[in-house]
């Protein structure tokens, strides 16, 4: 069978991709399993990888997500079968509890090789099962996506039934979060550059939404429509220059789940104004394999299914990254092959 592989030539560029044909994957040993890949998922940071802008090894298979079929299993292994569907994790040696890692040096996809290929053998850890009933492509949107909007609001928010989210935009980590927050009975404002975009959010369940572009002044919105309370929760995707709008939407005793650079690495931060909300300011990256099986177990007992944009195919990788480049995208761009 085929293993055909993308590569990544350093220092990066959307041109420097290519797509080569492999030696099949190595049989597993004890831990181990092979597993024949489908699908793959465009995220901010993959991006950054084959763009350049994360300084990775000459020849790095890129991508974090990758969803598939389990080929062969080595001995030792009572998770999976022959057969089954599984998909894999961001933090291949984070199992559970609390983080324990706090960079990409063992992020397949960017420290270590990744999944835009079609056959892998790695140990049985790096991977749990899929959502019963979800396509490859679906699966694969939850490694990096899915798991931080669930562990932005479930995990380290603590969300309830009637609590109010803000999420900022319309990529893959926010549109997650919308659908995660409805699926546990919150109410969501959001917020998109684009007005054909804001109807597709309100499709999605949005209450309320905001054109950022248009109303720069955001935060103040959002308390208005909140009452003058603001809300419990905001999926922070923006950063430096998003989060002063940010603490002005946050209600006292509010919660923001810092995750995205989208505006930037650094910047001012209204720091009184964020003390006199008593809000909690909390950074993450995506989240453990235990907190992976907690979300698909969360999923399987809803009727959620991934928004995905558009999917193209393992050789059309770099048109991939170039839709994503072009911000049209609503939710997740894949691939699959
Ligand atoms: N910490 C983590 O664990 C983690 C995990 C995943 C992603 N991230 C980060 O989260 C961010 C989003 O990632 P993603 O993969 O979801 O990206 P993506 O799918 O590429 O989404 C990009 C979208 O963000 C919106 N956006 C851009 N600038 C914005 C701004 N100034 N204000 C509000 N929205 C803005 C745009 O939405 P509209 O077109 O609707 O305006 C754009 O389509 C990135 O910075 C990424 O690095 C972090």
């Amino acid at each position: 069978m085929a293993n055909r592989t993308v590569t990544l030539k350093a220092p990066g560029g959307l041109d420097q991709l290519q797509v080569q044909e492999r030696e099949d994957a190595a049989a597993p040993r004890a831990g181990e399993i092979r597993v024949r890949l489908h699908a793959s998922s465009l995220n901010f940071h993959d991006y950054a990888v084959v763009a350049g802008m994360i300084p990775c090894d000459d020849g790095r298979i890129p991508m974090s997500d990758g969803a598939g079929v389990v080929e062969a299993v080595g001995e030792g292994v009572d998770e999976f079968a022959v057969g089954d569907r599984v998909v894999s994790t961001f933090f291949p040696a984070w199992l559970e509890g609390p983080a324990r890692v706090g960079d990409f040096r063992s992020t397949p996809g960017d420290g270590v090789d990744g999944y835009a290929r079609e056959q892998i053998t790695r140990p049985a850890t790096w991977f749990t099962h899929q959502p019963e009933g979800y396509s490859h492509a679906e699966s694969a949107t939850l490694t990096t996506a899915g798991l931080t909007a669930w562990r932005a609001l479930v995990v380290d928010g603590g969300l309830k039934a009637g609590d109010t989210v803000l999420v900022l935009g319309t990529g893959g980590v926010s549109i997650f979060a919308l659908q995660f927050a409805r699926m546990m009975g919150a109410r969501v404002i959001a917020t998109s550059s684009s007005n054909e975009k804001l109807e597709k959010l309100k499709a999605l369940g949005a209450e309320h939404v905001i054109n950022y572009r248009e109303t720069p002044e955001w935060g103040k919105k959002v308390k208005e429509l909140t009452g003058g309370e603001g809300v419990d929760h905001i999926v922070e995707v923006g950063g430096p220059q998003t989060l002063p709008q940010s603490i002005d939407a946050v209600k006292i005793g509010g919660h923001l789940a810092l995750i995205g650079i989208l505006t930037g690495r650094e910047g001012d931060i209204p720091t009184a104004k964020l003390m006199a909300k008593q809000a909690t300011l909390k950074g993450l990256i995506v989240g453990s394999r235990r907190d992976q099986i907690e979300m698909i177990r969360a999923i399987e007992a809803s009727n959620l299914r991934p928004v995905i944009d558009r999917e193209f195919g393992l050789e059309e990788i770099a048109d991939a990254f170039r839709h994503q480049e072009s911000g049209k995208h609503f939710g997740k761009i894949c691939l699959s092959f």
